[in-house]
C-alpha cells in the first residue's frame, strides 16, 4: 500500500474560527493506483493534497495519520517533512503553470530546484533530457523562458520537474484544467506512462472533470464538504454510484446522464454547507433527496463491497 490516510483532520485557523476543511478523511492508495479526486469547489481537494506535503502556516493538523510506504509521515513538522518532499511525495500545485518563474530559463530553474533538494544536477542531466523527450518536448526547452512555451508545454515541463526524483506519490492538483481538451488528453496520457514506467508509484489526480478522470484513473474518490462521500473503481463510480451525492454529480455530466435542453451541464441544485460551522450529521443532508431522520447522525465510511466505500446510511448491499 503506497498511502494510508486515517481519520485526517486539518483545519484552517481564521479570525472567525476554524474552517473544518478536512474533517475525518480516510482512504488507502494501492501501489500503482491512479486515483481521481473529485468534488465541488471548496470540498477540500487542495487541502488534502497540501496536507500530504506541506501545511501552510494557517493549516493545523488536528488529528489523524498519514502513512507512506508503511512509514508514518510527520505532516505537522515542516522540517522533518523536507526529507519526503520531491523525493517521496511530489505535488503539482493548482495553477503551477502560471507560477513558473518568468525570469528563469527552464533549465536553470530545474537545476536550482534539484540543488535545493540536495541533488547534483549533473547526475540527473541525461535522465532529464530523456524524460523531456518522452513527453514530446525537445530538450532545447531547457534553454527557453516559460513565456516562450505553450500551456501544454509548460505543463509537461512541470510534470517532468516534479517527478525527476521518482517519488512514490505524485499529487496533481487540477494540473490540466487550463488546457484545451486534446492537450489535456496527451498530458494525462504522459502521466499514466510515468506510472507505467515506474517513475512514480501512485498518483492522486485532482479534478472537477469526472469524465477526464474516467479515462485515466483506476479509482475515483468523491469528497463532499471536507469528508469522503464515496471511493470506488472508476467504472463503478460512473456506472453504478451508490452515494446520493455521487449519483447527482454523475447525473449532471452531459455525456453520461441527463442534460438540459441546450445540452449544457446543469450542475446540481443548492450549495455545500460552510465549513466554518459545519452542520452535524451527514453534511449532504440539506441537498439530499432521500434524507431522513437518521441522517442527523454522521454516517460512517463503510466498505459496501470490496474496494467500494461509501458514507451514507442508505447505501449497502
Ligand atoms: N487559507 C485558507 N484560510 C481559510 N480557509 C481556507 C483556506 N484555504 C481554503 N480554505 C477553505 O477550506 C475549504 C477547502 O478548500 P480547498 O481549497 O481545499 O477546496 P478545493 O476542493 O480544492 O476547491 P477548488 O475546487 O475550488 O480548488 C474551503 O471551504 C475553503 O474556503
Ligand atoms: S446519509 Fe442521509 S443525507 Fe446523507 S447522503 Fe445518505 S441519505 Fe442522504
Ligand atoms: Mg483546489
Amino acid at each position: 500500500m503506497t498511502l494510508r490516510v486515517n481519520d485526517l483532520k486539518v483545519y484552517y485557523q481564521t479570525l472567525r474560527g476554524d474552517v473544518h476543511a478536512l474533517d475525518g478523511v480516510s482512504f488507502d492508495l494501492a501501489d500503482g493506483e491512479i486515483m481521481g479526486l473529485a468534488g465541488e469547489s471548496g470540498c477540500g481537494k487542495t487541502t488534502l493534497g497540501k496536507s500530504l506535503i506541506r501545511l501552510d502556516n494557517r493549516m493545523r493538523h488536528i488529528d489523524g495519520t498519514v502513512e507512506l510506504d508503511g512509514e508514518k509521515l510527520p505532516i505537522s513538522d515542516d522540517d522533518a517533512m523536507n526529507r519526503y518532499r520531491y523525493h517521496e511525495i511530489s505535488l503539482i500545485p493548482q495553477y503551477a503553470m502560471s507560477a513558473l518563474n518568468p525570469t528563469r530559463k527552464i533549465g536553470r530553474m530545474i537545476n536550482e530546484l534539484l540543488k535545493a533538494r540536495g541533488v547534483k544536477p549533473a547526475t540527473i542531466a541525461d535522465e532529464l533530457r530523456r524524460r523531456l523527450e518522452l513527453v514530446g518536448l525537445d530538450p532545447e526547452v531547457l534553454d527557453r523562458f516559460p513565456i516562450e512555451l505553450s500551456g501544454g508545454m509548460k505543463q509537461r515541463v512541470v510534470m517532468v520537474m516534479s517527478t525527476l526524483l521518482d517519488p512514490s506519490l505524485l499529487i496533481a492538483d487540477e494540473a490540466t484544467s487550463a488546457l484545451d481538451v486534446s492537450t489535456q488528453r496527451s498530458v494525462v496520457e504522459s502521466m499514466v506512462e510515468f506510472r507505467d514506467r515506474g517513475f512514480i508509484k501512485s498518483m492522486i489526480f485532482v479534478t472537477h472533470d469526472i469524465s477526464l478522470v474516467y479515462q485515466m484513473a483506476d479509482t475515483v474518490m468523491v469528497m463532499y464538504a471536507g469528508r469522503v462521500a464515496e471511493k470506488a473503481p472508476a467504472a463503478t463510480i460512473i456506472n453504478d454510484p451508490q452515494h446520493p451525492y455521487t449519483k447527482m454529480l454523475i447525473g449532471a455530466l452531459p455525456e453520461v446522464g441527463s442534460t438540459t435542453d441546450e445540452g449544457r451541464l446543469e450542475g446540481i441544485p443548492g450549495t455545500p454547507p460552510g465549513l466554518l460551522n459545519p452542520p452535524t450529521g451527514c453534511r449532504f443532508k440539506a441537498r439530499c433527496p432521500i434524507a431522513s431522520e437518521e441522517c442527523s447522525e454522521t454516517p460512517p465510511l463503510v466498505e459496501i463491497e470490496p474496494g467500494h466505500w461509501a458514507a451514507c446510511w442508505k447505501t449497502g448491499r
